[in-house]
């Protein structure tokens, strides 16, 4: 589906694109043809990332930007930065994300806090920068937010300040998709499901038996492989999703689905047996 050339004579910035699923989509762009830009904290894990990009694409130019999304100010010289480097910018992919488990009556204002202006403050810096650049500069691009499945319409417990940024962040996606359309600026998200990561995973799935009633709850009982997702914000970073702007894309192999009033059905028997029963309930 995807060439060498899907993104070319695009600059595509990836916040948090030193590890996990930013790292991914960033090597998946680069195979595509974008020039990558990546920026988070450590500068370690930038630097052996930007390494790892430049790999990936046959073409691709690759530069990584010690910033902290939390800093409006900073953020702006980031980008103002990027265009500098990189000559123009034309997509950003809000991903950097912070979470942790605890029980909300046990959260102090500052661990809230961390989050909320990480997902949410952080995403808004970095939009607000970039869409002013691109509308100052007539010129169009796109954004991608990465959101979780909980921020639709369930929320999740333990995960509060989570919860609550990344339905900012959908709202965000939304709002801005209207707003920015006669720009020429299209805004779209994508909520996955469980894909394993070193930051998500040593944060939020703390044993064995967790992992297992995890994977349990996904109809495909499998977890995401990021290229999965990569191909995903492919298609939504390229020109063959022009028409797309406003949307989220659930990509989590069933998980959200399983709130089915009778689906629980499926875990009380094997399939064989269940077939059985409900042939037995039929009128003869
Ligand atoms: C309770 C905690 C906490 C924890 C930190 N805090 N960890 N509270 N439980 N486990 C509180 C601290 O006490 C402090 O509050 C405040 O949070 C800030 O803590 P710092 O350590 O100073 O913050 P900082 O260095 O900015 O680090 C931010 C962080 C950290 C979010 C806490 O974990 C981080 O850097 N995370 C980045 C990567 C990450 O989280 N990746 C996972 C994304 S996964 P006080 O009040 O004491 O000052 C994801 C997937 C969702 O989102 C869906 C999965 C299926
Ligand atoms: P990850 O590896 O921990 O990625 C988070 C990245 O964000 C890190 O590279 C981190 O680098 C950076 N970051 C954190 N705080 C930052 C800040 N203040 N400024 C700049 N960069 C910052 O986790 P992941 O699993 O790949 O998650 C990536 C995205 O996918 C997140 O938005 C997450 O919510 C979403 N998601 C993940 C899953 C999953 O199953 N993995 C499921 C649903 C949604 P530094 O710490 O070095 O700054």
């Amino acid at each position: 589906m995807f060439t060498k050339d899907t993104l070319s004579g695009k600059t595509i910035l990836i916040t948090g694109g030193g590890s996990g699923l930013g790292l991914a989509m960033a090597k998946g762009f680069a195979e595509s043809g974008a020039n990558i830009a990546i920026c988070g904290r450590t500068e370690e894990k930038l630097q052996k990332a930007t390494k790892e990009i430049e790999e990936a694409g046959e073409s691709t130019k690759a530069g990584y930007y010690i910033c902290d999304v939390r800093d409006h100010d900073a953020v702006t010289e980031m980008i103002s930065k990027i265009v500098e480097d990189f000559g123009s910018m034309e997509g950003l992919v809000n991903n950097a994300a912070g979470n942790f488990l605890s029980a909300s009556e046990d959260l102090t204002p500052g661990g809230f806090k961390a989050i909320v202006d990480i997902v949410l403050h952080g995403s808004f810096n970095c939009t607000h920068a970039f869409g002013n650049y691109l509308i100052d500069n007539e010129k169009e691009g796109s954004i991608l937010n990465i959101v979780t499945t909980y921020a639709e319409s369930t929320g999740c417990a333990f995960v509060l300040p989570s919860a609550c940024s990344k339905a900012g962040v959908l709202a965000m996606t939304r709002s801005l998709a209207f707003e920015w359309a006669e720009y020429g600026i299209r805004v779209n998200a994508i909520a996955p499901g469980p894909f394993p990561t070193k930051g998500a995973w040593s944060r939020l799935v703390p044993d064995k038996l967790i992992e297992k009633k995890f994977i349990n709850k996904i109809p495909m009982k499998r977890y995401g492989e990021h290229k999965e997702l990569a191909n995903l914000a492919t298609f939504l970073m390229s020109d063959m999703a022009l028409y797309m702007t406003g949307e989220s894309v659930v990509i989590d192999g069933g998980e959200r689905l399983q709130a089915g009033q009778f689906n629980f059905i499926n875990d009380l028997m094997s399939r064989k047996k269940l077939k059985k029963a409900f042939k037995a309930m039929k009128p003869k």
